[in-house]
């Protein structure tokens, strides 16, 4: 049983059902099995029969390595295209309440439309494998065994997303495979220490499963040389009315969770954990985003606490009234951020020439609280060397008629 990176390192006075969250250790894992796939035959919808994912040239980096792409599909038609560059899931071909399969996921066709400068310039890090320490670390600044360390700073003095070049950025290396649950496609790579700042050479697997119950299971798994911070997520943007709404507004999004973690201007944790009820940020109960978005400064961009900590459990639910599409995020995380693409301006033009407005898309970042290398009080995200990081969450994709 792999052990908790939250195992070791929890500062008391933390609630005990937190707690109890950081001492868990997360049941279901995708066991790759590529050595013993099944013949590739071609998946047709309604077969039950697994096969290998299908590769395809997506482009090449400026210094010319090649970027390949990946496409999972499962016995239901559903499709899950994920890129070696970033581990980026760039497109999600799911059904809607008539069975009409489209996209949902905010991204490009082509590597270059990742690469472009307008991207780099705004970086909203569209379907990207997000690491070494997704969300905020306050200055870029831990302490870690008496030794400070600094990492990277990209965001008003902040660091984000694993700070100038994250993971988001790297060539992972791809393996594509199949297991009982579904295709799958096994992403290595070597954060090597001092990396960004980073203490420790961070060994990284991320195990990509289209499963035959249409759910996207990523599934993450680190060990590392020297103790660090780790907290890795996706950052997939959903508009399940992709093509025809631009807006995610009327999307009716719940997140079980009683308390939020309350943020300064820039977005840094004060440590509060704040009770939901009675403000915008309640959707205990299914609200659609738009409803009181407009109470919220720049819109949601916070991290729920979680109500259920232990096993996976449910950190979002979402349901698009025109496609009668739903979503249910899963997960053995405490937090999940909501962020509703409110910096997206209209600059991008993504697949099929959507122009990307605000609020075009929303993400759903399971995870640890943001700066928790500095704050006592929320669950640690410090692993050391002998532990084995490991997570899993779900996007499962239904209908609601
Ligand atoms: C953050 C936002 C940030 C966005 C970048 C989100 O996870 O919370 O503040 O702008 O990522 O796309």
């Amino acid at each position: 049983m792999p052990i908790s990176p939250r195992l070791g390192v929890l500062a008391a006075g933390f609630s005990s059902a937190l707690l109890l969250a950081a001492c868990s250790s997360n049941p279901t894992t995708s066991q790759e099995t590529a050595t013993t796939t099944a013949p590739a035959d071609p998946a047709a919808p309604g077969t039950s029969a697994s096969a290998m994912p299908t590769s395809a040239s997506f482009g090449k980096t400026a210094d010319g390595t090649e970027i390949q792409l990946f496409t999972l599909t499962n016995k239901n038609g559903l499709k899950a295209s994920i890129s070696t560059y970033g581990g980026t899931l760039t497109s999600l071909l799911v059904p809607d309440k008539d069975g009409k399969m489209s996209d949902v996921i905010l991204g490009f066709d082509k590597a270059e439309g990742y690469l472009s400068p307008e991207f780099r310039k705004s970086n909203p890090y569209f379907g990207a494998l997000i690491g070494r320490y997704g969300n905020r670390i306050a200055k870029g600044k831990f302490t870690i065994d008496g030794k400070e360390y600094q990492v990277g700073l990209n965001n008003n003095g902040n660091s984000l997303h694993g700070g100038t070049v994250g993971f988001n950025q790297k060539i992972w290396t791809a393996k594509p495979g199949t297991s009982a649950d579904g295709e799958t496609l096994t992403l290595t790579y070597l954060s090597k220490d001092g990396e960004e700042g980073y203490p420790g050479n961070l060994t990284v697997t991320v195990v990509y499963t289209l499963t035959a119950d249409n759910a996207l299971k990523i599934d993450y798994t680190a060990t590392t040389d020297k103790a660090t911070p780790v907290n890795l997520t996706n950052h997939a943007y959903f508009n399940l009315a992709l093509g025809q709404s631009k807006d995610v507004l009327a999307h009716q999004v719940t997140i079980p969770a009683d308390r939020y973690t309350v943020v300064d201007a820039n977005l840094i944790p004060t440590g509060e954990l704040k009770p939901v009820k009675g403000t915008p940020f309640d959707f205990t109960t299914p609200h659609a985003i738009g409803e009181r978005i407009a109470q919220v400064p720049g819109g949601y961009d916070h991290n729920w606490a979680l109500n259920q900590t232990t096993g996976q459990h449910s950190a979002a639910t979402v349901y698009e009234p025109t496609t009668g599409r739903t979503l249910e995020v899963t997960t053995d995380e405490p937090g999940v951020q909501f962020y509703t693409g409110n910096f997206l301006d209209g600059s991008l033009k993504g697949k099929d020439g959507v122009v990307y407005g605000k609020h075009a898309g929303f993400c759903l970042e399971t995870q640890h609280f943001p700066d928790s290398p500095n704050q006592p009080k929320f669950p640690s995200t410090i692993l050391k060397p002998g532990q084995t990081y490991h997570t899993t969450t779900s996007y499962t994709f239904g209908v609601r008629k």
